[in-house]
């Protein structure tokens, strides 16, 4: 299987883009591909090389900013250290930003910009439970902050002092993933989203579409055959590089690698040139219903639970 990669040459985290270049990016990203910058850099003067350590994490796993009030968290860091830190994180939260702009205008005013996180550790030989462990293949989604069906695309930046890569497995297309999964995914039970939520588990009422998304997560990362045997391609990010993915979308394991930036988006369905490419809609096509306002559409009549609850 080929790797799905869309190579662009930009070096500058301002630069413009051609209209044509903006079209062709935007409907590669929402086909699921993974568009590579290799030599667009996120550069850390010689001081700020000194966060580039296990060290700065203390037990947690990444360092989290949040730019919309300038708090970080998960770091040992306090102080002037800290907040040379949280500058940091922040001046990358606005490079993926001005990138983002640039290069996928048809989403402007519409894209939601969420937590940054800095990875210092080490992916390979990570110790966590089968859940946590995204070296198995799995698509994102988080179970205390549903999502509705909106979209999660990320950047990332590989600043590996050393050049080392950061390495993915990126495994089958989500339609195939679906038509895999979906007929061994339990319907949500009654009642239970309500509950979860007034015991703020989660922070917003779970819908359909999160329950399902989680469910398919989770049934990916625990059946070891698959993640052994479904065809997939390997990835080196190359250090000094970085690179925009739908990482609802596509399926994917980090693997190997150390030092990371990260910033997440959030798109609303709607926002999209394509909505059927997304995995609401695929999911929807499947359930033969609404999976976020929980309506009854036309019946996929290949899907066993559609077929079971809906007869
Ligand atoms: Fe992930």
């Amino acid at each position: 299987m080929p790797p799905l990669v869309y190579e662009a040459l930009e070096t500058d985290w301002k630069a413009s883009f051609s209209e044509e270049r903006q079209k062709e990016s935007l409907h590669r990203l929402e086909e699921g591909f993974v568009i590579l910058f290799p030599r667009l850099n996120f550069t850390l003067s010689e001081e700020e090389k000194e966060f580039l350590s296990p060290h700065v994490v203390g037990k947690s796993k990444n360092v989290c900013y949040n730019i919309a009030n300038r708090q970080i968290g998960g770091t040992i860091l306090k102080e002037n250290a800290g907040s040379r830190l949280g500058r940091l994180m922040h001046r990358f939260a606005d490079h993926t930003r001005h990138l983002l702009h640039n290069l996928l205008p048809k989403y402007q005013g519409c894209l939601k910009q969420g937590r940054t996180s800095f990875r210092p550790v080490e992916v390979a030989g990570r110790v966590t439970s089968w859940r946590k462990d995204d070296t198995r293949l799995h698509v994102d989604c988080f179970p205390s902050t549903p999502l509705q069906g909106k979209r999660i695309i990320r950047v990332f930046s590989n600043v590996n002092p050393e050049g080392c890569p950061r390495s993915w497995r990126v495994g089958e297309p989500f339609p195939d993933v679906v038509a895999r999964f979906f007929p061994k995914l339990k319907a949500p039970i009654f009642g239970t989203p309500t509950l979860l939520h007034l015991l703020r588990v989660t922070k917003a009422k779970r819908s359909e579409y999160d329950h399902y998304m989680l469910q398919l997560h989770d049934q990916m990362k625990q059946d070891l055959e698959y993640q052994k045997n479904v065809q997939q391609s390997t990835l080196h990010f190359p250090a000094g590089g970085t690179w925009v993915v739908y990482t609802d979308q596509v399926s994917h394991a980090a693997t190997a690698g150390q030092f990371q930036f990260e910033q997440t988006f959030y798109l609303p369905v709607s926002a999209m040139e394509r909505p059927e490419t997304s995995p609401l809609k695929i999911l929807e096509r499947m359930a033969g219903r609404d999976l976020v306002r929980g309506i009854a559409t036309t019946r996929y009549v290949e899907s066993p639970i559609a077929k079971f609850l809906y007869k």
